[in-house]
C-alpha cells in the first residue's frame, strides 16, 4: 500500500509538476503573446479618429506598430487578446488597470475626460533645417532695423571669445512688414553697432526669400550684374545695392555650406520640437542633395525619429530627375519618403516678388517675378512627371498660380492613359491669389492646393495693401478651394520657421481667421468669415489630407486598423473648447509606430 501509494504520489508529482510547468509555459507565452497589444480609452468618447465610418470611439487598440482595432468597448471586446474579458460589463475594462496589472492581459490605460486623442498630426509644408538654423540668431522679434541690428550685435557679443572676425554671422526671421513705415532694411544698418564693422553678415527675411547682407559682404562679392533672372539685387535711386538680394539674387551671396554636424544639430533642434507638438509625419518643403543624403543616412541607420516627406530641391534649369532615385517607404520601418519635387515659380508677397497678372496696389511699376520662364517650368514639371515624380510648385502671386494650372492642366490632356490621382497628386504650395475661373480650376484639374492657415493670419495686416479689396477677394480661399476639390482635400502646413512648429496656431487660424489675440481686420468674427475651415475640416487638413499630398493615406492620417499607431494625445478637447482656449491646448504624448516618443500616457 505504502509502496503503492508512494508510487502514486510520485507519478501525481510528475503529473502535477508537468501541469505546473505547462501553465508555467502557457502563461510566460500569454504574457509574451499579449505584450505587444495595448489600448488606449476615452470613457467620454474623445477618441477622434478621421474615418467617416465612425468618427468619434472609446477605444484604439495597437499591436506592435500598427493600430489593431478601433472602436467602443464593447467592439474592442470581441478582438484577440481582449475577448477573454467580454463577459465582464463592457465599462469595466476601462478601469481594470486601476484594480490589478495581471502581465498576461492587454494593458489598457484611461484617458482623463477632458483629453482628447487624435491621429499623429502632420505638417504639410514645412523646412526642416531652416527651422533649426533660425533658432540660433532669431530676428522674428525686432520691431525695426536698429532692433534686429542690436540682436545681431547681442548675439556676436554672447559668442565664445571667437576673434574668428572672418567668419560668417547667419539669422533668420526678420520681417520689415512689421516695422515702422515697412521698408527694407540696408547694408549700412548694419553698421551702426561697432562691433559689427567690417563682419560678413547675412541675414534671411522670415519667409526665406530675401536676405540683408552687411557691407563687407556686398564689397566681397565686388561686381553685381545688371540683371538675375527671377531675382533682384535691390539698389538705391543712384544704381548702388542697398544690401537686398530678393529670390534668385541670395545666390549670389557666398555663404558657407553647412558642415553635416551644423545640420544635426538643426535637424535635432527642430525635431524635438516637433515632437512636442504631436507632429509625427513632415513635409519638408525643398531638400537640397546634401539633406537628402542627410535623412537617408538617418533612416538607414533607424536613427529618423519622425515619418518625412521629402521634397527634393535642386535651383536649375537642368532637368536633374534622373540623377537622384526616389525613395519609397525606406529605411527602417519605412519613414522616408522622397518622390516629390519642389519647384518655385515666384517670390513672397512680403517682397512684392509675388508673380501677379497686374501691378502691385502700393508699388505700381513692378508685377513681382516668375523664377522661371514659363517655357522652362513647363520642360521641368512635364520631365518630372514623366518619370514618375510629384510636383509640388511654389505659386502665391496669380500670375505665377495660373502659368502653373495652364501647365498642368496641358499635362493632364496629353496624359490619357494614367490615373493622374492615382499616380500624379500634382501640388501646388500656398495657393494663395487666385483669379476665380483659377479657384474653380484646383478642383477641376485635381491639383491639390497645400495652404498655411497662418500665411492668412500673418498676411491679413498688410495684403489688401499689397493687392487692393478686389483681388484680395478670392486670395486666402481655403473654405473654396475645400469645397472645390475633387478629392476633397485641403493638406495644411505652416511654412516653418516662417510661422511657429506648433500646429495648433494653424488649427486656430484655419477655424478662426484671427489673429492670436482674437482680432483681424475684419472684426472679431475672422477675416474673410466664409473661408474659415470646420475644426474637422481643419483637423482632416491636418491628418488625412496631409496623408493623401503624401500618397500615404493607406497607412496614416486616421485611426483604422492596419494603419501605423500614430496618434496624439492632448489635454483638452480642441474639437469644442471655446476658440479662445484652443491655443491653451498641451500635447501629453506623441507615438510613432505604435511608441511613445514624447511625455507618457498614464
Ligand atoms: C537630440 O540629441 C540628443 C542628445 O544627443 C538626443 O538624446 C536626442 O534623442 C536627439 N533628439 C532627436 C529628436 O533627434
Ligand atoms: C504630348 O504627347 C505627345 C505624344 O505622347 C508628345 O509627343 C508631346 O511632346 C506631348 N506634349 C507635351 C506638351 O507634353
Ligand atoms: C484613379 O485612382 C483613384 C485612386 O487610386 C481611384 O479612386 C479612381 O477610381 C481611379 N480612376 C480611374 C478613372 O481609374
Ligand atoms: C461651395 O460650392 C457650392 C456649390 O458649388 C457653392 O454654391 C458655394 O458657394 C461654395 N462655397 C464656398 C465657400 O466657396
Ligand atoms: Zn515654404
Amino acid at each position: 500500500m505504502d509502496r503503492r501509494h508512494g508510487l502514486d504520489s510520485k507519478g501525481a508529482w510528475f503529473w502535477s509538476s508537468l501541469a505546473a510547468g505547462a501553465a508555467f509555459v502557457w502563461v510566460l507565452a500569454q504574457t509574451r503573446q499579449a505584450s505587444d497589444v495595448w489600448a488606449v480609452c476615452s470613457r467620454a468618447r474623445n477618441i477622434y479618429t478621421v474615418d467617416d465610418e465612425r468618427p468619434r470611439v472609446n477605444c484604439v487598440a495597437m499591436r506592435g506598430t500598427t493600430i489593431l482595432a478601433v472602436g467602443d468597448y464593447g467592439d474592442i471586446l470581441e478582438v484577440e487578446p481582449f475577448r477573454p474579458y467580454a463577459y465582464l460589463p463592457h465599462a469595466f475594462l476601462a478601469w481594470i488597470p486601476e484594480f490589478v496589472q495581471v502581465r498576461s492581459r492587454p494593458r489598457v490605460y484611461q484617458l482623463a475626460d477632458d483629453s482628447i486623442l487624435v491621429p499623429g498630426l502632420a505638417d504639410a509644408h514645412a523646412h526642416i533645417i531652416e527651422n533649426g538654423y533660425m533658432a540660433r540668431l532669431p530676428l522674428k522679434d525686432a520691431e525695426s532695423s536698429k532692433d534686429a541690428t542690436a540682436l545681431v550685435a547681442a548675439y556676436v557679443r554672447a559668442q565664445p571669445s571667437d576673434p574668428d572676425t572672418a567668419s560668417w554671422v547667419e539669422g533668420m526671421g526678420w520681417d520689415h512688414t512689421r516695422w515702422p513705415g515697412a521698408q527694407f532694411p540696408t547694408a549700412l544698418d548694419l553698421d551702426a553697432e561697432p562691433i559689427l564693422k567690417g563682419r560678413l553678415i547675412s541675414l534671411t527675411r522670415v519667409d526665406g526669400h530675401a536676405r540683408w547682407v552687411s557691407p563687407a559682404v556686398l564689397e566681397s562679392i565686388g561686381d553685381l550684374p545688371e540683371t538675375v533672372d527671377g531675382g533682384v539685387v535691390v539698389r538705391d535711386e543712384h544704381g548702388m545695392a542697398t544690401g537686398i538680394f530678393i529670390d534668385n539674387a541670395m545666390d549670389l551671396i557666398p555663404v558657407p555650406p553647412w558642415s553635416e554636424a551644423l545640420m544635426a544639430d538643426f535637424f535635432n533642434r527642430t525635431i524635438t520640437e516637433s515632437l512636442q507638438y504631436g507632429l509625427t509625419s513632415i513635409h519638408d518643403a525643398d531638400t537640397s542633395p546634401a539633406r537628402i543624403a542627410f535623412f537617408r543616412k538617418l533612416a538607414d541607420a533607424g536613427r529618423l525619429p519622425i515619418r518625412l516627406y521629402l521634397m527634393g530641391y535642386i535651383e536649375s534649369n537642368e532637368y536633374w530627375g534622373r540623377g537622384i532615385p526616389r525613395l519609397l517607404d525606406y529605411g527602417v520601418q519605412g519613414r522616408l519618403n522622397l518622390r516629390s519635387v519642389k519647384l518655385f515659380a515666384d517670390g513672397a508677397l512680403g517682397s512684392w516678388s509675388a508673380s501677379l497678372l497686374s501691378p502691385y496696389t502700393d508699388l505700381q511699376d513692378t508685377t513681382g517675378l516668375l523664377r522661371y520662364a514659363p517655357d522652362v517650368l513647363k520642360r521641368l514639371i512635364q520631365q518630372f512627371h514623366a518619370d514618375g515624380w510629384q510636383t509640388s510648385v511654389h505659386c502665391i502671386g496669380d500670375r505665377a498660380n495660373q502659368i502653373v494650372l495652364d501647365i498642368y492642366e496641358d499635362t493632364i490632356k496629353n496624359d490619357t492613359g494614367s490615373n493622374i490621382s492615382a499616380v500624379w497628386r500634382p501640388r501646388i504650395e500656398h495657393a494663395v491669389m487666385l483669379t476665380p475661373q483659377d479657384l474653380e480650376r484646383f478642383g477641376r484639374l485635381g491639383v491639390i492646393a497645400s495652404v498655411q492657415p497662418t500665411q492668412a493670419t500673418t498676411d491679413m495686416t498688410y495684403a489688401e495693401t499689397r493687392m487692393g479689396p478686389e483681388r484680395l477677394a478670392t486670395s486666402y480661399a481655403y473654405q473654396s478651394l475645400l469645397n472645390s476639390s475633387s478629392n476633397h482635400v485641403l493638406p495644411l502646413g505652416s511654412d516653418f520657421p516662417v510661422e511657429s512648429v506648433n500646429p495648433l496656431f494653424g488649427f486656430y487660424a484655419a477655424v478662426t481667421r484671427l489673429s492670436v489675440d482674437g482680432s483681424s481686420p475684419h472684426g472679431a468674427a475672422g477675416w474673410f468669415p466664409d473661408q474659415r475651415l470646420t475644426r474637422a475640416q481643419a483637423l482632416k487638413g491636418m491628418t488625412y489630407d496631409a496623408a493623401y499630398a503624401a500618397f500615404a493615406e493607406n497607412v496614416i492620417g486616421s485611426l483604422v486598423p492596419g494603419k501605423k499607431a500614430d496618434f496624439v494625445i492632448l489635454d483638452r478637447d480642441i474639437m469644442t473648447v471655446p476658440e479662445s482656449e484652443i491655443l491653451g491646448a498641451k500635447v501629453t504624448a506623441t507615438a510613432i509606430d505604435g511608441e511613445i516618443v514624447y511625455g507618457s500616457i498614464s
